[in-house]
């Protein structure tokens, strides 16, 4: 049983058994016992008369024990129900000298590098689950609205993005030189983007998406870059640009509101941490919304959508631009925005989620649809408070000479890529899709600061451990 389940009453005044790790042991009697079931800690109330000196000697934070004992109604505050413990199995005794998770609090950089351990503090493992219900409600909502999950290649010879980010991935020792060809013949790499691949399924299946391990190489050592993260890449044939905004849409607002359902323990208590952590910052910084507040408020107010050009008129008009304020001013049309303007945009002048659309073609990828005023494309990035761009996606150009100019004009190898340009030679259609990281969407979630603490292992440059 564990103890969430025992926390449900049912088991009342039944001798039952649970297993756990001891997060305290007070006045030699009262056992705070935590299983990762829930977030509440068991209260097993410890009659020590009765217990060996040898067996209370191992009851220390971070031991694995197994109780068997009455559930009855709890004496005490802040708690349902407890244990009158009967007996005292020690699992896996933990010394208290060396066990590093005390107690106490403990910063999110010392946690970091204890990250096989930081899943026993209440933060992490409210995260956790966070995530875990987050992806089930991924595809919970996908499977519930036709879409069929596809596994893209983990290990591609095609750089999506075209932005050169890649690691490689061979079988040939450097320091070897000879000419025994590469293991797959040919160069190949870790994923950039599950796109490419589901393009040409969506145009036979429909509706699908993908979730699954993404690798990017950029040196980018910010608090919301990962060099391993999860991508979740919806495509659908016959959708258009607007489609495409609409299912980003309600899509992000179906998850929120399943875990605003569903986990409201956790969310509960990283709505408090959430709320400590803000009145730490300057009054300036601080989000104008509770964490509770700022996900009811995304499930129940429309995205603002404007276009990248309105987008530009509001910023090179803004106090901050004309100020200086930003690092890289406003100028003209054409600049690719930095995260201060998205932050500005979000954050500061509409104060809720946006999508902004139709972006200069030079700043975006080769498949993006051409506009018929020839220098915009038909992409859309979803922006988030705190943590910026949370979905990139676009309108993909199904016209073959169109997608043949944009590739020579950025030197994509059509030849490489034969078979893509091959979905615009039978059955082209209008089609749609984007990606979200996952991380991103759990740190909104969860309130967190660093994408470093909402993956479980996170690679970064210069750590990769665990
Ligand atoms: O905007 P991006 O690069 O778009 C694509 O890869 C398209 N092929 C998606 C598509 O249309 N199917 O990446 C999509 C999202 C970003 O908006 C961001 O949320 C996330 O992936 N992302 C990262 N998350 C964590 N660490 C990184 N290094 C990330 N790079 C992108
Ligand atoms: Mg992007």
């Amino acid at each position: 049983m564990d103890i969430r389940q025992l926390f449900s009453g049912e088991q009342l005044n039944q001798t039952v058994s649970v297993s756990g790790w001891v997060r305290t042991f007070r006045a030699n009697r009262f056992i705070a016992l935590n299983d990762g079931s829930c977030l509440a800690n068991l209260q097993c109330v410890v009659d020590f008369e009765q217990t060996p000196e040898a067996v209370l000697a191992e009851i220390n934070t971070g031991a694995a024990l197994e109780i068997t004992g009455t559930l009855v109604e709890s004496q005490g505050k802040g708690q349902s129900v407890e244990i009158q413990v009967d007996t005292i199995r020690v699992l896996g005794t933990s010394d208290p000298d060396e066990y590093p998770i005390q107690p106490k609090k403990h910063s999110l950089e010392f946690l970091r590098e204890k990250a096989h351990l930081r899943v026993r503090t209440n933060t992490f493992a409210a995260v956790m689950r966070v995530r875990a219900a987050l992806s089930f409600a991924v595809h919970q909502y996908f499977t519930e609205n036709g879409f069929y999950q596809v596994h893209t290649p983990i290990i591609t010879g095609s750089d999506a993005e075209g932005a050169g980010e890649m690691f490689r991935v061979t079988t040939l020792n450097p320091e070897e030189k000879n000419d025994e060809p590469d293991f797959f013949g040919k160069e190949t790499n870790l994923t950039v983007s599950g796109q490419l691949e589901a393009e040409t399924y969506a145009m036979g299946l429909g509706k699908v998406y993908t979730f699954g391990p993404t690798f990017r190489a950029e040196n980018s050592n910010t608090s919301r870059h990962l060099a391993e993260f999860w991508m979740i890449e919806p495509e659908v044939a016959f959708n258009d640009l607007d489609d495409n905004m609409d299912l980003a849409e309600d899509f992000i607002k179906s998850v929120l509101a399943y875990v605003l359902e569903h986990c409201k323990e956790d969310l509960g208590f990283l709505d408090q941490r959430f709320a400590q952590e803000e009145a730490k910052k300057p009054q300036l910084e601080r989000s104008p919304m509770g964490l509770l507040e700022r996900l009811q408020f995304v499930t129940q107010n429309e995205f603002k959508r404007v276009s990248y050009t309105e987008a530009i008129e509001i910023l090179r008009n803004s106090k901050p631009n004309k100020k200086k304020k930003f690092k890289y001013l406003v100028d003209g049309w054409g600049i690719d925005l930095q995260s201060e303007h998205e932050r500005y945009l979000v954050e500061k002048h509409f104060t809720s989620p946006v999508i902004l659309f139709d972006y200069p073609a030079e700043i975006k990828a080769f498949y993006m649809r051409m506009n018929d005023d020839g220098k915009t494309v038909r992409a859309m990035d979803v922006l988030f408070p705190g943590v910026g761009e949370m979905v990139g996606g676009s309108q993909r150009e199904e016209r073959l000479d169109k997608l043949q100019e944009r590739m020579k004009a950025m030197d994509i190898d059509e030849e490489e890529l034969w078979w893509y340009t091959d979905l615009r030679r039978f059955g082209s259609a209008v089609h749609a899709g984007f990606g979200l990281g996952f991380e991103r969407l759990v740190l909104y979630t969860t309130g967190m600061g660093n994408i470093r603490d909402v993956i479980p292992y996170p690679r970064t440059p210069q750590n990769a451990s665990f």
